[in-house]
């Protein structure tokens, strides 16, 4: 059993220690955080808690949490370390890690050149073998990668993509917009040079906009291949892959809403999607180009992948091997949902 230490408790941290603990090769040594919120309450409860510093300490202390120790503890009762803090954070705490010569997870958060390895798990699981640094692409990109990657099978291809992006997550009530649609204004979106950064010398284009949900992304995708496709042979391509799943506008299902709703009736943990999901009525081709959407759940697309850099990363298991057991143990693939 490995120990990884899980350092941000937020969004994907909380996501990442509890799947961890779902296997059967790694556990979880402890968390840190900054404050003694009420999910630093939450989390006491199954975790042991550490803090950056004595200030945070105090605030710990006065607020009734135990406290183990501080995050050089952790990182000494740790093979490898998550760092699932707010974005930039992760840039900072590198030079902590390198001084205790242990490994770390950066999130997407940072730029790809804080580890100058961006991960996912179908497209190069075999890249981040035995690295010190690894960084799990975003939400988006993971989204990107996981419906591209398959597609390379089918011949060479330019993607043009534009993604409607949740404002925030279900627990923020700080950020917004909560009655605009906020273009992003530098095109491309930094997504396309992200899953760049994973499909190497990949041409794609991306634009967003950021719109009033917290629910989850939806992406317009537009691939223009080199020659013409089937629309059967690209879904038999994406059907390989179990972090793809498909619904269907024949069962009712036409909404973000409607697909949390299936993840929360399912008994998924936290209503959680890990799957990338793509509306099959709509995959279609015209010649050389394929069309279709997807929805991307954002708060938990990237677990899955986070599990299997730790694998990669402490050699502990190949890749096919590291797939199947993340999969099996967070039941993706088990979801079936209709026509
Ligand atoms: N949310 C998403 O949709 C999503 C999806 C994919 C990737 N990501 C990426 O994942 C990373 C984390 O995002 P998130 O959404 O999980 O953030 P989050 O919900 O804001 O959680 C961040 C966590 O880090 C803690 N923290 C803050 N400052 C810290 C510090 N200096 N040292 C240690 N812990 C600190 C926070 O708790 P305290 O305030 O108590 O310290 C909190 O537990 C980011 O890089 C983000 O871009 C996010």
């Amino acid at each position: 059993m490995v120990k990884v230490g899980i350092n941000g408790y937020g969004t994907i941290g909380k996501r990442v220690a509890d799947a961890v603990n779902l296997q059967d090769d790694m556990k979880v040594s402890g968390i840190v955080k900054t404050r003694p919120d009420y999910m630093a309450f939450v989390a006491s409860r199954k975790y042991k808690i550490f803090v950056p510093d004595a200030k945070s300490k105090k605030l710990f202390d006065d607020a009734g949490i135990k406290v183990e120790g501080y995050i050089d503890n952790l990182i000494d009762d740790s093979e490898i370390i998550v760092d699932a803090t707010p974005d930039d954070v992760g840039k900072e705490n590198k030079p902590i890690y390198e001084s205790h010569k242990i490994k770390a997870i950066f999130q997407g958060g940072e730029d790809h050149e804080l580890t100058n390895l961006s991960f996912n798990a179908y497209a190069n699981f075999n890249e981040a073998w035995g690295k010190d640094y690894v960084r799990v692409v975003s939400c988006n990109t993971t989204g990107l990668i996981r419906t591209i990657y398959p597609l390379t099978a089918l011949g060479n291809f330019k993607v043009r993509a534009n993604l409607v992006r949740r404002a925030t997550d279900p627990n923020d009530h700080k950020k917004g917009p909560i009655n605009s649609i906020e273009p992003d204004l530098k095109i491309p979106s930094h997504h396309g040079p992200d899953v760049a950064s994973v499909l190497k010398g990949l041409d794609i284009q991306t634009m967003a906009v950021k719109v009033p949900t917290t629910l989850m992304h939806v992406h317009f995708v537009n691939i223009i291949f080199d020659r013409d496709q089937d629309r059967e042979k690209i879904m038999s391509e994406w059907k390989k892959y179990r972090r793809i799943v498909f619904v269907s506008g024949k069962d009712d299902v036409k909404s973000t809403g409607q697909l949390m709703e299936i993840a929360r009736e399912t008994g998924r943990s936290r209503s959680d999607l890990y799957e990338i999901v793509l509306w099959k009525d709509a995959v279609s081709v015209k010649g050389n180009e394929l069309f279709y959407y997807q929805g991307i759940h954002q708060e938990s697309d990237v677990v899955p992948e986070n599990i299997d850099a730790i694998r990669s990363m402490l050699q502990l298991k190949g890749k096919e091997d590291s797939i199947n057991q993340t999969d099996k143990s967070l039941k993706i693939g088990e979801l079936v949902y209709g026509r």
